[in-house]
């Protein structure tokens, strides 16, 4: 087994609460039905990004309430970019979208060239002025690392205000690697697995994500 770095421990939320872990543990269920577990992703990307969201900055709004005026917070959720690394990431996107409806959506596309063994772009578009923006990259499963570090490295050309890292599960060889590559990135995950088999799946992990999202297995 791989240990993790303590500096790179230092880097990762893990998110235990409760109702979090239960829907974790019913998508893990290999007899889980494709509906189910994209439903139970949904709810978990809900449950999720309210962590993930707890230090946005708030800005005060005048409001007027039936009985008077008074002041508010709001956050705005424009600046904030859900960054999917397709095509497992979009399994996540209705699910944090529907807590941050205002937010915009980008997508990463990297595929890995079997030769030299390098991430290579095939998709890449984001909204807009990111210098203004904060991004969360959404991955359900942070495995190896190598294609997670690479995404985050074509989006830090984009020069946004702040990249946090979103997913299910991880494991070891993921938080060392982004660790070693992007110390600024934290990483927020439900689960952190024992460490990955020869094929690089997480174990005991939930299988191809993808192909479970999609039905495609
Ligand atoms: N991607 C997956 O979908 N599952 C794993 O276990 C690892 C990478």
């Amino acid at each position: 087994m791989v240990p993790i770095d303590p500096a790179a421990s230092a880097n990762v939320t893990l998110i235990d609460h409760p109702l979090v872990q239960h829907k974790l543990t019913l998508m893990r269920k290999k007899e889980a039905s494709t509906s189910s577990f994209r439903r139970l992703l949904n709810e978990l990307a809900g449950l999720m990004i309210y962590e993930v969201c707890r230090d946005m900055p708030l800005q005060d709004l005048e409001i007027e309430t039936p009985l008077e005026k008074t002041t508010g917070k709001v956050i705005d959720g424009k600046k904030l970019v859900f960054a999917s690394v397709l095509r497992a990431g979009n399994g996540i996107l209705d699910g944090v979208l529907s807590v941050v409806p205002g937010a915009r959506v980008g997508h990463i596309g990297l595929y890995r060239d079997p030769t030299t063994l390098q991430a290579v772009e095939y998709y890449f578009k984001m909204p807009s002025h990111m210098e203004e923006r904060d991004v969360v990259v959404v991955d359900p499963m942070l495995a190896t690392g190598n294609s997670a570090a690479a995404a985050v490295t074509r989006l830090k050309a984009c020069k946004p205000k702040s990249i946090k890292f979103l997913c299910l599960l991880t494991c070891p060889e993921g938080i060392n690697t982004m660790f070693k590559e992007h110390p600024d990135v934290r990483i927020y995950t439900a689960a952190i697995d024992r460490g990955l088999n020869d094929h690089g799946y997480i174990m005991p992990g939930l299988g191809d994500a993808g192909d479970r999202i999609f039905g495609t297995q």
